[in-house]
């Protein structure tokens, strides 16, 4: 479990570009008028998306003013949810599920290896700011762990060495190939089972 980490040095102002302005208006008209409020994540994820994946103070109150609502608000539901960045991270951003089935599986191996090659604290950026990790709960893959997520992607079955090899790709801004890393196809049994009847410690 992190904490959330607020940046100290933010910018003084924040607008949306043009089409995202777009965006964002057509996303208030999905709702009943009066409930714009409904539409806060989703303006946060296209701040992000504009921002090197981050969300300063300024675009809450941004946000906050687009949608007619109180800046605390928008400032409780970005503090609240793990996908928001309120601090600036890196181009490659790693997040290592820890959760019970992940840790049973190895992932602070994974964390090791991030402390290591990435930076030793999480969510500070690497020497070259090409990278940074955090540690996060459960990822929906647990059938895979332990697993990372790395910007929009997931790479599973991990293990010491193969989480080596993909943080120096990322590190050489090389982008590893996501999936299983035990040749699984998304998460059917290994050696080819396909069914539990006949099978000693299936
Ligand atoms: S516990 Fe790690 S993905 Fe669910």
């Amino acid at each position: 479990m992190s904490i959330k980490k607020i940046a100290k040095e933010q910018p003084e102002t924040f607008e949306f570009f043009e089409e995202n302005k777009l965006l964002a208006k057509n996303e208030i008209k999905k709702y009943p008028k009066g409930k714009q409020a409904s539409a806060v994540i989703s303006l946060l994820y296209l701040v992000q998306k504009q921002n090197d994946n981050w969300i300063p103070l300024a675009a809450l109150k941004y946000v906050a003013k687009l949608l007619d609502i109180p800046y605390t608000q928008v400032y409780e539901v970005s503090t609240f949810y793990s996908m928001f960045n309120l601090s600036p991270v890196g181009k490659y951003f790693v997040q290592v599920c820890t959760t019970t089935p992940c840790m049973i599986r190895g992932a602070y191996k994974i964390v090791d290896v991030c402390k290591e090659k990435i930076c030793e604290n999480q969510k500070e950026l690497s020497k070259d700011n090409i990278a940074s990790w955090t540690e996060v709960e459960c990822l929906g893959a647990c059938v895979n762990a332990p697993m990372m997520q790395i910007n929009d992607d997931y790479f599973e079955d991990l293990d010491k060495e193969k989480t080596e090899e993909i943080i120096e790709m990322i590190l050489n801004d090389k982008q590893p190939k996501p999936g299983s890393y035990r040749n699984r196809k998304s998460a059917e049994p290994e050696n080819k089972r396909t069914t539990l009847l006949n099978i000693k410690n299936a």
